[in-house]
């Protein structure tokens, strides 16, 4: 049974709008428009119990899930919602032991989402170019419990000569021109590592697409995933008014070898071996002349 305790995380529900993430502070209480909640009669309780606010009204205490903490993310930036969350760690094939590299942190929604995956085993390694960006990221992932999953680092991977990290499982890249660092996360993957980058616009997705098979890269799918809830009541339902419109579209890949290499250094070899020897047979030729020349 999983008991609520002093500086427990607890969801304050009362409905999909109206909810609350803190932990539990014995000193302090929770004003809402609903009423009043003294957290010190939370504690003890089992999470999923009750309690009612002095307007009468019934909050739940609900353990946090990651969607909770994603939903009530601090945001410097942009985020991944969960909708996509789930696609990308399915695609990529995100797992336990993990290591996974990530450029542009930023609030960290994708960051602690991972980790929360690859935990106990694995790690997430991100970079991010802006500081402000992130301490809230740090922040965030704080209140997940998940920092020693994931080591942030303050670096610019577009223009730094660094290899910072390598045979890394999975790249996750959201910035706003992954195609540039693609030849920097080739030496950080590992073969056959899944490469997923965000695209908010379809230009981008077609740039990236193309430097995606320069870079040597296969299993190239571009996705958008729309979700539409739904107002279940009994006798009318419908869809529901409510609703993220478009987000962003995701790009994934699987890191090859094309063979590019192989075939340069074959052509190069024929080459060469073609040169040195008409080379050799001129030189032959001329020696035979010069010889029979001094004979006569
Ligand atoms: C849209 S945000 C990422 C949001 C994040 N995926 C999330 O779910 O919270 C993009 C981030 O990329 C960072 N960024 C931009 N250029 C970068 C670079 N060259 N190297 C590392 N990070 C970069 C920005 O500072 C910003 O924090």
């Amino acid at each position: 049974m999983a008991i609520i305790k002093n500086k427990s995380p607890v969801l304050f529900f009362y409905n999909d709008s109206k909810k609350w993430l803190m932990n539990i502070s014995k000193k302090e209480s929770l004003h809402t428009h609903i009423g009043v909640l003294k957290h010190a009669d939370a504690i003890g309780k089992e999470y999923g119990s009750r309690l009612m606010t002095n307007k009468d009204k019934y909050v739940y205490l609900l353990e946090p899930t990651m969607y909770d903490y994603i939903m009530k993310i601090q945001h410097g930036t942009q985020i991944v919602y969960p909708k996509d969350l789930g696609y990308i760690a399915a695609r990529a094939g995100i797992q336990d032991g993990q290591k996974i590299l990530e450029i542009g942190t930023g609030s960290g929604s994708m960051t602690s989402f991972v980790a929360s995956i690859v935990k106990p085993r694995g790690h997430v390694y991100t970079f991010d170019v802006d500081e402000k960006f992130m301490k809230i990221a740090e922040k965030n992932i704080r209140r997940t419990g998940l920092s020693k999953y994931i080591t942030q680092t303050n670096l610019d991977l577009k223009t730094s000569k660094e290899i910072p990290v390598t045979e890394m499982d999975v790249a996750l890249i959201d910035l706003g021109d992954p195609w540039v660092v693609l030849p920097k996360v080739r030496q950080m993957l590992k073969g056959s590592g899944c490469i997923f980058a965000i695209c908010p616009t379809m230009n981008q997705l077609e740039k990236l697409t193309i430097a995606l098979i320069e870079n040597e890269f296969t299993d190239i799918e571009s996705t958008e995933h729309i979700i539409r809830t739904i107002a279940a009541r009994e006798g009318k339902t419908r869809h529901s008014f409510q609703g993220i419109g478009h987000t962003t579209y995701l790009c994934f890949a699987r890191k090859a070898f094309f063979g590019r290499t192989a075939k340069t250094t074959a052509k190069t070899t024929a080459k060469t071996t073609a040169k040195t020897t008409a080379k050799t047979t001129a030189k032959t030729i001329k020696a035979k002349t010069i010889k029979k020349s001094t004979k006569n």
